[in-house]
């Protein structure tokens, strides 16, 4: 039994939130170019994507990041500061985060806290209040802090903690408020500490642009085998998600366990396997930002990305991911010897609930899930107040309500100007929340952001559902019973 003060003690260690820097309120939104690009970085390419975030509807829809990875720099000067490539940024830094500043976006920056950075430019270890003074003097406004030639500084918990909070704190130092994303793939348990210093945290190895498909590369493919230490490259969005399950609960509205960047545009998987990646992305509440060439994209990537209806569940005040609520293995395995599905709840900030099938086996499957289940964390064997209510059903990705047509992306994608391509988007209606926050549209229940309704579940009722193979379904459920479940905000001490 703990004492009155020892309870004091655990209800402040739990409601404290993520750092309190005011950034991060829901998962941050933007581009970053390393997974299209690698190293072939310059000024034009991060101004041209700009302006075509723009065009498309995307700013106005919350992507509003943009971030400049690896390779930009060119050593250090005789007083150890960071200087620019200048072929590859004439103007310096400082030019391009007021031009993009200009045009409304924020600018992000990429270090390593290592002697290097992963592409072997010069690292900011021990060189953190210099290089954090750097970015802050640029206007830069967001650093993904990598994790490569770290000379030996990992292997427990508090030597990476204390290695990442050295830029945490000359971040702090320079009095510029900068986003700060660790990314050190989740070595060192970096879930379990990053959430004190950094507004997001890489949970695993790099992504790759497959579903389901294991690779060596990513070596934890097995998260449970404890000879897993790098956790490595050619990730798919199976092993990752698998990979976040015990820690979900540590992303809250301030820091946000991080996925790795949207492969979405990048050709390798089929147009269901992207909307699938992008809703669960979305539902876990990870950060969303695309990694591709926009000006190669078609149509249906850009009908997926641009889905107020899945975009709100993402950018829900209450800033909750979903948990895995069950996983089965009997099912159609494919040549890798892979098949699973999952169901995904959780929890919105009206009282409405996020429910998420994902089909990684090899053949369509009918799937079902009981509001037992389904509400599961409100009361284990039905006792939740909601197994007894009736709910209406709205698909996420319903043809009324939540994306918009192949077609209708892919005319936005020919129109041949900017004032055209505007016009496009306002003609079809599309969601702005520049205009309307989420939060707000949200609260004035605006039809595009709740999908299209398509079924009812009755009280201690079931939801059953074909999915395709590769796929998944993604429902908004809404109580029809006059009187609202009240949700708890947050853990409460009647929670200990
Ligand atoms: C969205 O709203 C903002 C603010 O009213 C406006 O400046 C912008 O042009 C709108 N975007 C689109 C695509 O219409």
């Amino acid at each position: 039994m703990l004492s009155k003060g020892a309870l004091a003690v655990a209800v402040s260690a739990i409601v404290v939130e993520a750092i309190d820097n005011g950034l991060a309120r829901t998962p941050q939104m933007g581009w970053n170019n390393w997974n299209s690009f690698g190293c072939d970085v310059s000024e034009h390419l991060l101004l041209d994507h700009a302006k075509l975030i723009t065009e498309y509807g995307l700013q106005d829809l919350g992507y509003e990041y943009v971030v400049l990875d690896d390779c930009w720099s060119d050593g250090r000067d005789s007083k150890g500061k960071l200087i620019a490539d200048k072929k590859k940024f004439p103007r310096g830094m400082a030019a391009v985060a007021d031009d993009l500043h200009s045009q409304g976006f924020l600018f992000g920056m990429y270090s390593s806290a290592g002697e290097l950075t992963c592409a072997r430019y010069a690292g900011s270890l021990d060189h953190e209040m210099d290089d954090a003074q750097s970015f802050a003097d640029w206007g830069v406004d967001y650093l993904k802090y990598d994790n490569c030639y770290h000379m030996g500084r990992f292997g427990t918990p508090l030597i990476s903690f204390e290695r990442f909070n050295k830029m945490a704190e000359a971040l702090k130092a320079t009095g510029k408020n900068i986003f700060y994303s660790l990314c050190n793939w989740g070595e060192d348990y970096s879930y379990s500490w990053a959430a004190s210093i950094g507004n997001s945290w890489r949970i695993f190895g790099d992504i790759y642009d497959s579903f389901a498909r294991p690779d060596d590369l990513c070596s934890c493919n097995d998260p449970a085998n404890p000879a897993c230490i790098a956790p490595g490259t050619h990730c798919s969005v199976l092993a990752i998600i698998n990979r976040v399950v015990p820690y979900i609960d540590r992303g809250l509205p301030g820091g946000w366990n991080d996925l790795d960047m949207l492969e979405v545009g990048h050709g390798g998987q089929t147009e269901e396997e992207y909307r699938a990646h992008f809703t669960i992305w979305a539902a876990l509440k990870a950060p969303l930002l695309l990694g591709t060439d926009l000006r190669k994209w078609s149509g249906s990537d850009l009908a997926i990305v641009t889905n107020p209806a899945v975009i709100a569940i993402n950018q829900d005040p209450r800033g909750r991911a979903v948990q895995r609520i069950r996983r089965n293995f009997n099912v159609p395995k494919d040549e890798w010897g892979v098949g699973e599905t999952h169901i995904w709840s959780g929890p919105l900030a009206n009282g409405d609930q996020i429910l998420v099938f994902l089909n990684f086996a090899n053949e369509d499957l009918d799937m079902g899930a009981t509001l037992e289940e389904i509400f599961l964390t409100n009361g284990v064997g039905g006792t939740a107040p909601q197994n007894k209510q009736d709910w209406a059903v709205h698909d996420l990705w319903g043809k009324t309500g939540g994306a918009m047509s192949n077609e209708d992306a892919q005319s936005i994608l020919d129109a041949n100007s900017a004032e055209g391509r505007k016009q496009k988007l306002q003609k079809l209606g599309w969601y702005n929340s520049t205009e309307l926050s989420y939060a707000e549209g949200l609260k004035r229940e605006d039809p595009r952001l709740f999908g299209e309704r398509v079924d009812t579940i009755k009280s201690g009722g079931r939801l059953d559902v074909r999915v395709p193979r590769h796929a998944g379904k993604a429902f908004r459920l809404r109580s029809l019973s006059g009187e609202k479940i009240k949700q708890k905000s947050h853990l409460k001490k009647d929670e200990l």
